[in-house]
């Protein structure tokens, strides 16, 4: 899955992309082609989706912390695919025995739209929204669903939104021939239906009790719009928190656990779990990445089993691995955060797990790294870095334990604000820093070959990890 939506990536980058997950047998491209950040699919007769919904202001930094725009800041950035553009990335894709699977994510997720048709939305005031730009929209404080701060959802009271998404489907459905359509479902805030009169309205004709149900009610709509176009309804996992009929097909995103329930159940499964598939999360130590709420390194990827015990292997319609690109801003890091990881998963996917072995695993990964640097293709090397470990000493002074993903990896340092190289103290076993140190540097080898980046961690920040003195 490739999020195209938080930020906007050409077709001919989404080409590239499709060569390069050619290579290790991934024959599947989910596109995430709405969220909040933009609408990047053309739409006949609902032309605003892309004059407005497809642009916003260009910021960098810490997405999801930037100060809100003001109205005079271009909204100039972005994009979005004609239709013409989609059947030339379909047929590319064809072409390498890829299919393209479409997503329109809503209710939630929905801001792009609601900013060019305000009256799908059930909230007064919508005409003001605007597409996102990466300030903050949601309150994750109290987990999920989040506080939705501006109402990003589609009204599942307003029969508007039914026919919208009826045009929208029916172009999707002519447009991409591969089987499913992926109509989003996951984190939809509930706190502005809660205060609808159309939503109460709705819950009183319909004898809805708890305000949950809502989105069953719009998943159930939206599945018969689906099927009507002659595709099979697939969703996030949150789809499945209201009873749905079987032939449901669900993208288990939320760990295992519910693609496991669901398959119980008789539902089909795609499994592309955050505890394993998450390409968006960081790979390294927080302080060499952008910085993500989780992190996940190439080892637990390869730890991914896509058919859990005791389920039906029939039900597991395949593994995925998801890149959200809050954090990506260009195609280079798009490179970078799917591979090495990509490998794993594909290995997982494709191969009996009697098969796996992580040593040799990684022997073939470092092979590629070679193939990489030829073909200038971007990747982390993170698994080369350490992982740090901070601690207290009995003494409550501050002890710095270091270990390695890759196999027979030296790991040398310096306290003196030196680059090390491997002339340097080799790391043998926790180490307490002089008690003036401030940086601590490190860098690994292999033999004589340096593998790993210089990392400066300073000792401020390992205090801080080690908790209270
Ligand atoms: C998701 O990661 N929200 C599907």
């Amino acid at each position: 899955m490739f999020d195209v939506a938080r930020h906007f990536f050409t077709k001919h980058e989404v080409k590239q992309y499709i060569d390069a997950m050619v290579k290790y047998k991934y024959n599947l491209l989910h596109l995430h082609l709405t969220d909040d950040e933009g609408w990047r699919l053309e739409i006949k007769g609902l032309p605003k989706l892309t004059d407005v919904g497809a642009w916003r202001v260009k910021k960098e930094g810490n997405f999801g912390d930037f100060i809100p725009p003001t109205p005079n800041e271009p909204r100039d950035y972005g994009g979005f695919y004609t239709q013409n553009d989609i059947k030339e990335i379909i047929q590319y894709a064809k072409d390498r025995y890829v299919d393209i699977l479409p997503e329109i994510d809503v209710p939630g997720h929905s801001l792009a739209a609601i900013a060019s048709y305000p009256e799908l939305s059930c909230t007064p005031g919508a005409e003001k929204y605007q597409v996102r730009s990466g300030e903050k929209i949601m309150d994750w404080s109290r987990g999920a669903p989040p506080i939705a701060l501006v109402d990003n959802t589609l009204c599942p009271a307003n029969e508007k939104v039914y026919a919208f998404l009826d045009t929208v489907l029916t172009q999707v459905a002519a447009l991409f021939p591969f089987e499913y359509i992926h109509l989003g479902g996951d984190e939809a805030p509930i706190n502005f239906w809660q205060k609808s009169d159309a939503v109460k309205a709705l819950m009183q004709r319909e004898g809805m009790k708890r305000i949950e149900e809502v989105q069953g009610y719009f998943e159930r709509r939206v599945k018969t719009i689906v099927e009507a176009k002659g595709k099979k309804f697939i969703g996030w996992d949150e789809i499945l928190e209201n009873p749905m009929p079987a032939n449901t097909t669900v993208m288990s995103w939320r760990g295992m656990k519910y693609g496991i329930e669901a398959a119980h159940k008789g539902h089909e499964v795609v499994m592309s779990p955050t505890t394993y598939a998450y390409l968006d999360y960081m790979q390294g130590d927080q302080i060499t990445e952008p910085k993500v709420y989780a992190s996940l390194r190439l080892n637990t990827s390869y730890e991914f089993e896509p058919v859990p015990k005791g389920v039906d292997p029939k039900l597991i319609k395949g593994a995925q691995a998801n890149l959200w690109t809050e954090q990506v801003y260009n195609i280079r890091q798009a490179e970078y955060m799917t591979w090495p990881r990509g490998m794993a998963i594909a290995e997982s996917a494709w191969s009996p797990s009697s098969k796996k072995n992580w040593p040799t695993f990684f022997s073939k990964v470092e092979n590629h790294f070679d193939r990489l640097d030829l073909a200038e293709t971007k990747y982390s090397p993170s698994v080369y870095d350490p992982i740090f470990k901070a601690t207290r000493a009995a003494d409550r002074s501050l002890a710095i334990s270091l270990s390695t993903e890759a196999p027979e990896i030296d790991i040398y340092y310096s306290f003196d604000n030196s680059e090390p190289d491997r002339f340097y103290p080799k790391y043998t076993g926790t180490l307490n820093p002089p008690k003036d140190a401030t940086m601590f540097k490190v860098v690994t080898y292999k033999g004589k070959k340096k593998v790993g980046r210089i990392i400066s961690m300073p000792i401020d920040e390992l205090n801080k990890r080690a908790g209270k003195r």
